[in-house]
């Protein structure tokens, strides 16, 4: 994608590829074993200067965009999806104080999480509210200078590793439009605890949790944004930018993994060849870095939006996501199935791609959710083009639809149109 990307994309691109080269693909399969989060790696991000690329200077950040984020992303998980989410989770949970946070807020929050020093994570999702995000129960209660929290969150990626939680919760349940507000949680708060560490079948070295709240009492200038209510639009909101860092992610997978199915067949033998030399092998591979192409264009040009405060880009982040990550279980499954037996069995590097690529079609909106927010777009954008129906032939037919026969029903007194 020559002459797309600024020298600043491409600087942060080839900075988090020298990290995933040198550092995340060597330790990929250690901690994928091990399932424990990979604070050296971590560390090696906030070496580079990794962890701020999207916040702004102002805070501490680099002041990059979420094409840069992307870009990085990209780069890491073609090493290792876990470490790919690890990194964009950062990212996910401080958009909503960059969306909805005061000043005073991101002055507080916003610089550790850039150097890396703490990590932050988004509390959304509840056992009972995964697509259904509006329908969540956790509660919030104003008492003197402190909201109190009880409830559970579900599935908290970076729980138990992050210091920081923004964290959903209702806050008038009266309201339908404005039940719902943000908290800044600090970890260590009194009430706050880690619940549940889930065993996952991939992305193995970042937590997934259940985040656990009990006459919690979060300080009232911990409401994001000071005001109450917007926490629903906020979420969607961090959702529009986050989603193409999701996007990236199965990017970075499929790409990975097309990658090592390209070497592995060149060096393959059976029949006396290298299978990359048959045509059903190479019909295959080039399906698949189709795919991979068309997904990196979609995803840069959609997070180029975003950065651009494009009109429209919730439809756009949702389509990359879905696209990029329903390539990424494509491509995967087609990478293992191209190192035959060997890619089904762990000593080999390509069943991890196919694990983490599947959570990618399922986390921050699964990508049925994806067609939902594509599909209420075009509905709106088809008010827009009625005139179209000036040149769509209608059909009538006599006694059902033609005006005359229209006409007579409606001036027909009732019973005889019921007889
Ligand atoms: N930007 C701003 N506001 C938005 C918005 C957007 N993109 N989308 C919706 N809203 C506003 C609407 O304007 C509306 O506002 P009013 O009440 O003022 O009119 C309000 O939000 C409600 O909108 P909808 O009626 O469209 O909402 P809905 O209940 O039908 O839900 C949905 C829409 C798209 C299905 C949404 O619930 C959704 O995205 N669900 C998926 C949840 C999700 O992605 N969870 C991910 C959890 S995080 C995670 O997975 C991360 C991880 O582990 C790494």
């Amino acid at each position: 994608m020559a002459g797309f990307l600024t020298e600043q994309n491409m600087m942060w691109r080839d900075r988090a590829k020298a990290v995933a080269d040198k550092v995340v693909r060597p330790l990929a399969a250690k901690y994928d074993r091990l399932q424990e989060y990979p604070w050296e790696i971590k560390d090696a991000l906030a070496q580079a200067g990794l962890m701020g690329v999207w916040i702004p200077k102002e805070y501490g950040g680099s002041g990059g965009g979420v094409l840069d984020l992307c870009l990085c992303v990209e780069e890491l998980s073609k090493a290792c999806g876990g470490v790919g989410v690890l990194y964009a989770v950062n990212a996910l949970g401080s958009f909503p104080l960059l969306v909805g946070g005061t000043h005073a807020q991101k002055s507080r929050y916003l610089p550790a999480i850039a150097t890396g020093e703490k990590l932050i994570s988004f509390g959304l999702s509840e056992k009972f509210a995964g697509s259904d995000a509006a329908s969540l129960h956790a509660r919030a209660v104003k008492d003197g200078d402190h909201w109190v929290l009880n409830g559970e969150k579900k599935w908290n990626t970076n729980g138990g590793a992050a210091d920081l939680y923004t964290v959903f919760a209702v806050s008038d349940s009266n309201s339908k439009s404005r039940r719902i507000s943000a908290f800044l949680v600090e970890k260590g708060t009194p009430g706050f605890r880690i619940g549940k560490v889930e065993d996952k079948m991939g992305i193995r070295c970042v937590p997934v949790v259940e985040l656990h709240f009990e006459n919690c009492r979060v300080p009232a200038k911990n409401l994001l944004g000071d005001t109450p209510g917007h926490g629903f639009k906020h979420a969607m909101q961090t959702l529009d930018r986050a989603r193409p860092g999701v996007a990236a992610q199965g990017l970075g997978l499929a790409a990975g993994a097309l990658e090592f199915a390209t070497v592995y067949a060149a060096r393959r033998e059976q029949f006396g060849s290298p299978i990359i030399s048959f045509q059903m092998i190479q019909a295959m591979l080039a399906d698949m870095a189709t795919r991979v192409e068309a997904a990196r264009h979609l995803i840069y040009a959609a997070a180029k939006a975003v950065d651009e405060q494009a009109p429209n880009v919730s439809k756009l982040a949702a389509m990359c996501k879905l696209f990029a990550t329903d390539t990424a279980m494509q491509v995967t499954t087609d990478a293992v199935q191209i190192f035959g037996g060997y890619g089904y069995m762990k000593d080999y590097p390509i069943e991890k791609y196919m694990r983490d690529a599947k959570i990618t079609q399922i986390y921050e909106g699964t990508n049925q959710v994806q067609r939902l927010v594509v599909a209420r777009s075009l509905i709106k954008e088809g008010l827009n083009l009625k005139y179209l129906l000036d040149y769509i032939p209608k059909e009538t037919q006599q006694g059902v639809n033609d005006p005359d026969s229209l006409a007579r029903k409606a001036a027909a007194p009732p019973e005889t149109a019921t007889a």
